[in-house]
């Protein structure tokens, strides 16, 4: 942990917290600011040459599972900013094949000379280059290497159809720089078009707009400035089918019938979230299924989500997620963390929303669960990590960003808004998110830029709400610090009564499980006691068909029910399981689990050999961790 603990740094952030509208913000305020605003993952300077348009032209060949072709990037140099002032773009094994400036894309460009800086294995390597003054305009022309982290190249058995290759993206949190040169940080916006070139029978589809599609050659254009980690792109035999005016649903031709009918209640969400937030800004909002090897539940690419198929359970049981990738379109998307120590702002802030939209959808009931099991696996998560990384502002200065992606930043951040819409009532907080999602837009922006808004335009309200609320607790300090209501569920209360009557022998068929949701036997397979003898473990299977749920989540939860108690007849279960989804969240509890044991890890080795040719770098890199510890 940092010297001092939570404290010292603090301190560093009470100017942030104290410093709202008509108080006067000092010279030492100003420079705390800028300082947070400095991206700890990022070798751009932004500062004095930023990137603010890029034209990509790529030939995307699966043969060599390489990307090559050219990025033009166009610039501009801040105020007074000298002429020699290389430009620095981030990269991560990428092949500069070479480099041209002049002014304009359409303009001469010369040969220019750059540097690879040696940089690290987390973030990459720099590209520094020297460009004559007059120059707006740079084109690299690249390659990328096979390894690239943001890229999934999936053989035609990986599909659905099993005929075709597919290629997706994966750039957040900073693997945009695997497959394009640029200054990768959310804190730099940019415009882009891109043309690619595919082999013919693929469709290309990107998180941008449409504008041109011939066999083998498609064009897409984003007039909305988006950071880097937003930019998209999947390859592969896609088909579309329409949802409702402005929304649909691309997928395999074989999958999509299924992914029309679980995301029916799109445009409902849409509507909840505008109705309360604001306008959606990104005109359409389509949902793209990926294979099941990709690595997350879901991605808010902007107008494009990609999403994982194990949400299709056939009955809509799962589509939080889509109101969770949704929301992004306002928490995210549209007022976006400037940093990634600031990911609070942007999964918060979305977790917050996202069981707003299912409370105006389905009811509170199903948000109200939702809220008690996100406050359940933040508990858990915190029994993993150290106290540094129990804090909202975590401090990620030399580490993977990835560290701080955990149910701190979504859960905790998650509590806080609920806890500020509990002090204020829901009117107020509701016109000051609002408020908050217009004034921001299109802006990336830090946790002190939030703190100073509530200090200047929530908090004045209501001073004795004000006085509940302890910022520095909520955002500095680890754990849960700061008063907060803890959620409650009637449903949820009722499920817990059945696992104590299970507990205390009475038979699994004469509970009352005929109406349960997902989510409601979620928390009664994560409430069953430790362990579980042979034959009780025998009886729940029987009655309840657990080792045979398709139900990706809840087959999930049972399958580490099933190892923690080394029930056997789910063992081919759990086989298929790791070997057909790649979902790092499955992954890891189910790994976890597995390796308690010398036998379990010795199972868990074998048959993560087998699967791990077919697990996103992403997720391969999260087990490699997990099963070599180095
Ligand atoms: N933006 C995240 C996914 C992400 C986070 C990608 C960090 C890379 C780094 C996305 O919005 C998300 O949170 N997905 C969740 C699902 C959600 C319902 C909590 C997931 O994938 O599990
Ligand atoms: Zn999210």
């Amino acid at each position: 942990m940092r010297p001092g603990g939570w404290f010292g740094f603090g301190l560093l952030l009470a100017g942030a917290i104290g410093s709202g509208e008509g108080d006067a913000v000092g010279a030492d305020d100003a420079v705390r600011a800028k300082a947070d605003r400095r991206d700890a993952h990022s070798f751009g300077n932004p500062d004095e040459v930023r990137v603010h348009h890029v034209i990509l032209n790529l030939h995307v060949d699966f043969e060599r599972k390489v990307l090559h072709g050219n990025a033009t990037l166009l610039i501009g140099r801040g105020p007074g900013v000298s002429a020699d002032v290389p430009l620095v773009l981030d990269s991560k094994g990428l092949v500069i094949e070479g480099i041209s400036a002049g002014s304009g894309p359409e303009g001469v460009l010369a040969e220019v000379p750059h540097e690879i800086g040696k940089g690290d294995p987390i973030r990459g390597a720099p590209i520094s280059i020297k460009l004559p003054a007059e120059a707006d305009t740079v084109r690299v022309r690249y390659r990328t290497s096979p390894g690239a982290g943001a890229l999934q190249w999936l053989g035609p058995a990986r599909t659905a159809g099993k005929r075709l290759p597919f290629l997706f993206t994966q750039s957040e949190p900073i693997q945009a720089r695997t497959w394009l040169p640029l200054q990768d940080s959310p804190g730099v916006r940019i415009t882009y078009e891109a043309t690619l070139h595919v082999p013919e029978g693929l469709i290309a589809v990107m998180a941008a707009d449409p504008q041109e599609r011939r066999p083998g050659l498609f064009r897409f254009t984003m007039e909305r400035p988006i950071p880097s980690y937003l930019i998209a792109l999947a390859v592969g035999d896609l088909a579309f089918r329409p949802l409702g005016a402005r929304t649909g649903v691309w997928a395999e031709p074989s999958v999509v019938e299924k992914a029309a009918f679980e995301f029916a209640d799109t445009e409902k969400m849409i509507e909840a979230t505008e109705a309360r937030f604001g306008p959606y800004r990104w005109g359409r909002y389509d949902i793209l299924v990926l294979p099941p090897s990709f690595p997350f539940g879901g991605m808010e690419n902007p107008k494009l989500t990609f999403a994982t198929p194990t949400i299709l359970a056939g009955d809509r049981s799962l589509v939080a997620l889509v109101a969770h990738e949704l929301a992004h379109s306002w928490s995210g998307n549209l007022v976006t963390n400037a940093t990634w120590r600031d990911f609070w702002l942007n999964e918060g802030f979305t977790v917050y929303l996202e069981r707003r939209i299912v409370e105006a959808v389905y009811g509170p009931e199903r948000a109200e669960i939702e809220a008690v099991l996100g406050l359940q696996e933040l508990k858990d998560e915190f029994t993993r990590l150290p106290p540094g990384d129990q804090v909202l502002h975590i401090d990620l200065a030399g580490r993977d960003p990835d560290d701080g992606m955990t149910q701190v930043a979504y859960e905790k951040g998650a509590l806080f808004l609920a806890e500020l819409e509990r002090a204020f009532g829901r009117k107020r907080f509701d016109a000051f998110l609002r408020d908050y999602f217009d004034r921001h837009a299109f802006q990336s922006i830090t946790t002190g830029d939030f703190l100073g808004d509530l200090k200047a335009r929530l908090f004045p309200l209501d001073a004795q709400a004000a006085g509940q609320i302890d910022l520095l607790a909520w955002v500095e300090a680890p754990g849960l610090a700061a008063p907060y209501t803890t959620p409650t569920s009637g449903r949820l209360d009722a499920v817990d009564r059945s696992v104590a009557d299970w507990t205390s022998g009475k038979a699994p068929a004469s509970l009352d499980t005929k109406n349960w949701s997902t989510q409601e036997w979620l928390h009664f397979l994560r409430a069953l006691p430790p362990t579980i003898p042979p034959d009780r473990m025998a009886g729940l299977d029987a009655a309840f068909g657990l080792t045979g749920r398709g139900n990706a989540e809840i087959a999930a939860q049972w399958l580490q029910v099933a190892v923690r108690n080394g029930y056997r007849p789910a063992d081919a279960r759990l086989e298929e399981f790791l070997t057909t989804i790649g979902r790092r969240k499955f992954l890891m509890p189910l790994y976890r689990e597995l390796i308690r044991t010398p036998e379990g890890k010795a199972r868990a080795l074998a048959i993560y050999t087998r699967a791990r040719p077919f697990y996103h770098p992403i997720a391969v890199e999260s087990v490699d961790k997990l099963l070599n510890p180095r």
